[in-house]
C-alpha cells in the first residue's frame, strides 16, 4: 500500500486523493508504517463511531506524552478531559458542562458575534491582505475568551497556550517531536498559572461567565473537581479555536478555488445554511478522530484486534461517492449534506452550535459588505497540524 502513503507534507496540502486511493484499496485497513487502522469509507467511519467498544479513552497515551520532562510537574488528570474518557466518567462531565454550554448562552451571542465580525471587516487593511489574521483566527479566539470569561487583553496569551497545545496533542498519526513537546509544555505550565488565578477570583467574586458557571456546575450532588475544572477549559479552548478557524479558512478557500459557486452563493444568500454544510463536508476543520478496540471487533468484515489504535477519517468519509455524488465537487446543491465532520454519537461536538453560527455570521457579512473577494497571486500556506488540518495565511483581495 506504498502508493497511499499517510504521512508526510504531500498529505497536508492535499489529503483527498490518497484518501481515495486507500477506500478503492481497502477502506480498513493496518498501515504498518503508523501501526494502527485506518478507515476510509463512510459506513465504516460512522459504524466505527457508534461502536461503544471502540474506546475513547486515550488517558495511557496521555500519560505517555507526559513522560516528556518537561511535563513532570503536572498532573496527569489536568489535561485528560471528557473528550478523552469513556462513559460513565464521559456522561458526568459531558452532562456538568452541558449545564454552562447552554443552547440560550449560545443563541445569545449572535448579536456579540455579529458586532465583531463587522468591526473585524472594518478594520480589513486596504487591497490585499490575509483573511487568516484578519478574520479566522481573531473570531473564534475572542469567542470562546468572552464566553469563558477572560479578559482581553490575556486573549494573545490564551491563544499561544492553546495553539501550543493542540500541536502537540491532536496533531498527527505520529509521536510529537522534541520541539512540539517542550512548547506544548510550557504552554500547559503557564495557562493553569494564569486559570489558577482565574479560578480563584470566580469563586471569591461570581460573575455571569462560562469560567464560574464551570466552578459552580452541579448534578446529582456531584461537582467538578479541581483537575476537572482545567481539563474542561483546555479542551474548550483547544476545541473551539483552531476548529472555527479552520471552518472559516478552508470553507472561503473552497469557495474562492470555485468562482461560480461564489457567483451563485453571493446572488442568492439564502443557500448561505447549504454552503456552510458542504465547507464543512469538503475540507473539513479535524480530519480524523482516534480510538482504541477494546476486544476483538468486526469492522465492515474486517477483524481489529484488542488493542489496536484505530484513526477514523471524517476528511476521507465526507467524500465518499457512495454517499455523496460527485464527491470531490463543491456545489450548494446537496439535498441533505449528512457529512460527519463534527464527529458521531456519545462524543458529538459540543459546540457544533456554536461553530455554525460564527460560520454564518461570518459568511453572511461578507456576501453583504463585500462585492468581491478573490484569491491574490501568493499561495495559501497549512499550518503543520494534521488533523486541525487548516490554512496558517489566505491571501485575498476584496473590494466593499
Ligand atoms: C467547525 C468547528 C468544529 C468542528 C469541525 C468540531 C469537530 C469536533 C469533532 C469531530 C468532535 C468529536 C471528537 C470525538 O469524537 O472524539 C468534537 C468534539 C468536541 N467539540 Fe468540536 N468542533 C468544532 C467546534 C467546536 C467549538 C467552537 C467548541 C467549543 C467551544 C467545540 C467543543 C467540542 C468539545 C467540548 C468536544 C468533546 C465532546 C465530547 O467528547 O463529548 N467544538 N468536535
Amino acid at each position: 500500500m506504498a502508493e497511499a502513503k499517510l504521512i508526510g507534507p504531500e498529505l497536508i496540502a492535499d489529503p483527498y486523493p490518497t484518501y481515495s486511493r486507500l477506500r478503492r484499496l481497502n477502506p480498513v485497513f493496518r498501515d504498518p508504517e503508523i501501526g494502527a487502522w485506518i478507515v476510509t469509507s463512510y459506513d465504516g467511519v460512522l459504524a466505527g463511531l457508534r461502536d461503544s467498544r471502540f474506546s475513547s479513552d486515550r488517558f495511557a497515551q496521555t500519560l505517555q506524552l507526559l513522560k516528556f520532562p518537561g511535563f513532570a510537574h503536572l498532573a496527569p488528570a489536568r489535561v485528560h478531559s471528557f473528550i478523552d474518557r469513556d462513559p460513565p466518567d464521559h456522561t458526568r462531565l459531558r452532562g456538568l458542562v452541558n449545564k454552562a454550554f447552554t443552547p440560550n448562552r449560545i443563541a445569545a451571542l449572535e448579536a456579540r458575534i455579529q458586532t465583531l465580525v463587522d468591526q473585524l471587516i472594518e478594520a480589513f487593511p486596504r487591497d490585499h491582505f490575509d483573511m487568516i489574521a484578519a478574520l479566522a483566527e481573531p473570531l473564534p479566539l475572542i469567542v470562546i475568551a468572552e464566553l469563558l470569561g477572560v479578559p482581553a487583553t490575556d486573549r494573545e496569551k490564551i491563544k499561544h497556550w492553546s495553539d501550543a497545545i493542540a500541536n502537540a496533542f491532536s496533531g498527527s498519526f505520529a509521536i510529537p517531536d522534541v520541539a512540539l513537546l517542550s512548547r506544548a509544555a510550557v504552554a500547559l505550565t503557564e495557562l493553569f498559572d494564569y486559570l489558577a488565578i482565574q479560578i480563584e477570583q470566580r469563586r471569591r467574586d461570581p460573575r455571569d461567565d462560562l469560567l464560574t458557571a464551570l466552578v459552580r456546575a452541579e448534578e446529582n450532588q456531584s461537582r467538578l473537581s479541581e483537575d476537572e475544572i482545567y481539563s474542561t477549559i483546555l479542551i474548550l479552548l483547544i476545541a473551539g479555536n483552531e476548529t472555527t478557524t479552520n471552518l472559516i479558512g478552508n470553507g472561503l478557500y473552497a469557495l474562492l478555488r470555485h468562482p461560480e459557486v461564489q457567483q451563485d452563493l453571493w446572488t442568492n444568500p439564502s443557500l448561505l445554511p447549504q454552503a456552510i454544510e458542504e465547507m464543512l463536508r469538503y475540507d473539513p476543520p479535524v480530519q480524523m478522530i482516534t480510538r482504541t478496540a477494546r476486544g476483538d471487533i468486526e469492522l465492515m468484515g474486517t477483524l481489529i484486534p484488542d488493542g489496536e489504535k484505530v484513526f477514523f477519517i471524517l476528511g476521507a468519509a465526507n467524500r465518499d461517492a457512495a454517499h455523496f455524488p460527485e464527491p470531490d465537487a463543491f456545489l450548494l446543491t446537496r439535498d441533505q449534506c449528512k457529512h460527519i465532520s463534527f464527529g458521531v454519537g456519545t462524543h458529538y461536538c459540543l459546540g457544533a452550535t456554536l461553530a455554525r453560527l460564527q460560520g454564518t455570521v461570518v459568511f453572511r457579512s461578507l456576501i453583504q459588505r463585500c462585492s468581491q473577494v478573490q484569491l491574490a497571486d501568493e499561495p495559501p500556506v497549512y499550518r503543520e497540524n494534521f488533523n486541525l488540518r487548516g490554512l496558517k495565511s489566505l491571501k485575498v483581495t476584496v473590494q466593499a
